[in-house]
């Protein structure tokens, strides 16, 4: 009995032994988390003093290195001044990044290149013409900027560039830095870089740049209200690209749209910046005007040259495709921002809009386009000269050489005439959306098309031509009246001539 007891009173002695340890255990974490409060309280004031200043020596780091992105991109007479030693693009370009050289990056820069000699010519408009302005809509938004059509005093319309702020960039920089009007004034510097971009890379293809304010836009008068980091940009105004649209358009208005990113991509490759690859290569950083497709989006451009040891060192990766360049004895991957360029026409552009009802005259050189692009095969030279190769011959009629000339014998021909009270019929891609409206050669062509189409019975070459020259053809099965019209011809099928046709 007395061993049961000294047991029983061993086990109580454990227990509590193990009780005490757990309870001091949990005084004291709450003590330690208590005093972590009261240290946090206490330390408040101080940490956010500090954090803040953190934060903004790292904000005005990145604001620097976005001064530094712009000055290689200056037109030369700028560097003229400091540039003692002549020397060319690229040591100067690396000169830029030296200390002796980050000294003249001072607040005043932004002034010196916009205003005064350093102005292009073409960026004529400022603060003054956006006095009195109206907004019509929003023409668009992406990661960094607003787009906005606003009607000038005068009436002209033009496209505002603002930087966007429920953008991801303002977004993500506020979250960051916790400094709205300095994150504001580091989206404006993409601004700026695209001004500058704009200023150099002049081409058809490319957005023109009609002017900027520096300082809030339409902030009522002239000045360019302070510099507050604010830009609005003025540029003309275009129509973003629809894909969608697109790929229900006509394949003359597809090939235009590709022609017109070759051409864009040659002066890219041999721009007075060098070779500029467009690092956000999409369908959304472009627009169209009057059918022309333009460049809106340059802030990504760069005209960086990848150095390199040997080639696996210049590889271009994609989704679904990697290739492996050469490395130059130089040291610089050749060619790298052409080839990239190029492939990305390819995927975001050429397999959607080229191969696709391609006239029959061309598969054969459409697929060879398609195979050189896609396998980066070709330079952007050999690309262009396929592109104009193809529009040569769509301009020539050429590639309609096999059609039979007596096709047209068929017809009898009404000239200065045109219809109505016409029964359309519909086919695609018509170019109206009532009938059925297609662009010929000529009208041996038209008559090609009206014999292959079941419904057609007559055609009218209507005068009015698309961007190649080639001729509108309407095609209907009858029309209740011929009607006078100095600009048109009207084709009536000699076998089932309509019945109604009269003068
Ligand atoms: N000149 C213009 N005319 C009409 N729409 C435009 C014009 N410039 C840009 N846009 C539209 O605005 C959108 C945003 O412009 P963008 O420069 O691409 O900004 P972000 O750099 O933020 O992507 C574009 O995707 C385009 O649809
Ligand atoms: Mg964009």
């Amino acid at each position: 009995m007395p061993e049961m007891g000294n047991s029983l009173r061993a086990a109580a002695l454990l227990a509590f032994v193990v009780l005490s340890i757990l309870v001091s255990l949990l005084i004291s974490s709450v003590q330690q988390f208590g005093a972590r409060i009261s240290y946090f309280s206490n330390a408040t004031v101080a940490g956010d003093e500090e954090e803040f200043a953190s934060l903004r020596g790292a904000l005005i780091y990145q604001l620097n290195e976005r001064r530094k992105e712009i000055i290689p991109l200056l037109s030369p007479d700028y560097d003229d001044d400091d540039d003692e030693n002549g020397l060319p693009g690229e040591s100067r370009r690396s000169l830029h990044s030296d200390q002796t050289q980050d000294s003249i990056l001072d607040y005043s820069l932004w002034n010196e290149i916009t205003h005064g000699s350093r102005r292009a010519h073409m960026d004529e408009m400022g603060c003054d013409s956006l006095v009195d302005m109206q907004a019509v809509e929003i023409l668009g938004s992406g990661y960094t900027k607003l787009v906005v059509k606003v009607n000038l005093a005068g009436g002209q319309p033009v496209a505002l560039k603002l930087v966007n702020e429920q953008g991801i960039d303002m977004g993500k920089c506020v979250e960051d830095f916790r400094d709205p009007r300095g994150c504001r004034e580091l989206v404006s510097y993409k601004l700026k870089k695209e001004i500058v971009l704009l200023q150099r890379l002049q081409h058809p293809n490319v957005i023109k740049l009609k002017g900027h304010c520096a300082g809030a836009a339409g902030g009522g008068g002239g000045g360019g209200g302070g510099e507050d980091g604010r830009v609005t940009v003025i540029l003309e105004q275009g129509n973003p690209l629809q894909m969608i649209q697109l790929l229900q358009s006509p394949w003359e208005d597809r090939f235009r749209v590709c022609l017109d990113l070759v051409r864009l991509l040659h002066f890219l490759s041999q721009s007075p910046l060098g070779s500029v690859a467009l690092l956000d290569f999409q369908p959304r950083q472009f627009v169209t005007v009057s059918g022309e497709l333009k460049l809106t989006d340059l802030d990504d451009a760069s005209a960086e040259e990848t150095s390199c040891q040997r080639d696996a060192d210049c590889t271009l990766q994609f989704p679904h495709r990697n290739f492996t360049l050469p490395c130059s004895a130089q040291g610089v991957c050749v060619g790298l921002n052409e080839k990239r360029n190029i492939y990305n026409a390819y995927r975001y552009f050429f397999t959607y809009l080229l191969p696709h009802q391609a006239p029959p005259g061309f598969t054969h050189l459409v697929d060879h386009i398609m195979n050189s692009t896609g396998e980066l095969k070709a330079d952007i030279n050999q690309t262009l000269e396929a592109f104009e190769h193809i529009l040569l011959l769509y301009k020539s009629g050429l590639h309609l050489d096999n059609l039979p000339p007596s096709i047209i014998r068929d017809y009898t021909v009404m000239r200065g005439m045109g219809t109505s009270g016409n029964a359309e019929y519909r086919c695609w891609p018509s170019y109206s959306q009532q009938g059925c409206v297609l662009s010929v050669h000529s009208a041996r062509e038209a008559a090609f098309i009206c014999n292959s189409h079941s419904q057609c019975n007559s055609f009218t070459l209507t005068g009015r031509k698309t961007w190649t020259g080639r001729l509108l053809a309407s095609f209907s099965s009858s029309f209740s009246h011929l009607v006078p019209d100095g600009t048109s011809e009207v084709y009536v099928k000699k076998t089932k001539a309509p019945e109604a046709s009269t003068v």
